[in-house]
């Protein structure tokens, strides 16, 4: 492992290596035992996109691996007036350990973690948002005590949570169904890779406009909004062709009795979930937010400790 572009790239023995990290290391945190892994190493965190949990996650996370975070917004950098991703990412390898980054389009990070010779992180592109799906796998194993032959179901937008989602489930044997309306569905690619990792890993894909069906005795409910950075414009016309995916009390009952429900947030209450789901006694939305913190420690200790 160079970079943690996509789950896709991970082999299943990775994922549960960073998944099993990840809970040490939150152990030794709860017990107060330190772990300067990163001792005197600069992390570069480039945000082209608004983020309160992963600037905050990655932050705090960094300086208790006794490193340093550099949060680099695109308004102050040079990227943003047009200086390109080559030369940003090769003058960036001269004085840091490794780069974050959240941005539009995925093919930027892919050219960031090509051109730049230090571990490049994804931290959410139009594509994929991995570090969430990787907190959310963490958080499902801590309530269910193991994640092969779980049901996920994920309902909306075939978006980058969508997307992220499937590769998670398809390398930890999670059985994954996906409903969205039928403009908007997961890529097509995505879905394809999607498919070969399910394949190989032996739980199934199913892929649906039907959000019942999808939900089914489902172990694990997810939603995310139906209006992704960047879609600002779409939002009006999305809103109304999304609400007979809302995620609400009469939609969860179809999942199994002891579901949880997951969103990465920000939420939006009263359109891709109802309060009495989100803010219900099996919603572990703030587990999820917290386990951010300690999935990409484990990544960030993965990819930038002294070998
Ligand atoms: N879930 C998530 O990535 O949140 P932020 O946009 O606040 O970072
Ligand atoms: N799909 C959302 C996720 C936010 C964490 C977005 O891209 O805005």
């Amino acid at each position: 492992m160079k970079d943690l572009i996509s789950l896709h790239d991970l082999t299943s023995n990775e994922i549960k290596g960073l998944l099993s990290l990840g809970l040490k290391l939150k152990k030794e945190l709860k017990e107060g035992v330190p772990h300067p892994i990163l001792k005197g190493k600069t992390l570069g965190m480039i945000f082209t996109k608004s983020s309160t949990r992963t600037r905050v996650s990655f932050e705090v996370g960094m300086t208790q691996l006794g490193g340093y975070p550099l949060f680099l917004s695109s308004n102050d950098i040079q990227l943003g007036r047009g200086e390109t991703i080559h030369d940003t990412a090769k003058v960036l390898e001269r004085y840091l350990d490794g780069i974050m980054i959240r941005t539009y389009a995925h093919s930027d990070v892919l050219e960031l973690a090509e051109e730049a010779n230090i571990p490049v992180i994804n931290a959410l592109t139009d594509l994929l948002h991995p570090c969430q799906v990787l907190a959310d796998l963490m958080t499902a194993y801590e309530h269910k005590g193991r994640l092969e032959g779980l049901k996920f179901a994920y309902i909306g937008d075939g978006n980058n949570m969508a997307h992220s989602i499937m590769y998670g489930c398809a390398k930890t044997g999670i059985d994954c169904a996906i409903a969205t309306p039928a403009g908007y569905r997961c890529d097509e690619e995505v879905v394809e890779n999607a498919k070969a990792d399910f394949k190989a890993g032996g739980s199934s894909l199913l892929i649906t406009e039907d959000p019942v069906e999808a939900i089914k005795g489902a172990d694990i409910v997810y939603t995310d909004t139906w209006v992704s950075m960047g879609m600002e414009d779409e939002k009006e016309e999305r809103l109304k062709i999304f609400m007979p995916y809302q995620v609400n009390k009469e939609l969860f009952a179809n999942a199994a009795e002891d579901a949880l429900f997951m969103h990465c947030l920000p939420a939006y209450r009263g359109f891709e979930v109802t309060e009495d789901v989100i803010d219900g006694p099996q919603s572990v939305i703030f587990d999820e937010a917290e386990n951010r913190l300690h999935a990409q420690k484990a990544v960030m200790a993965t990819l930038m400790a002294d070998k």
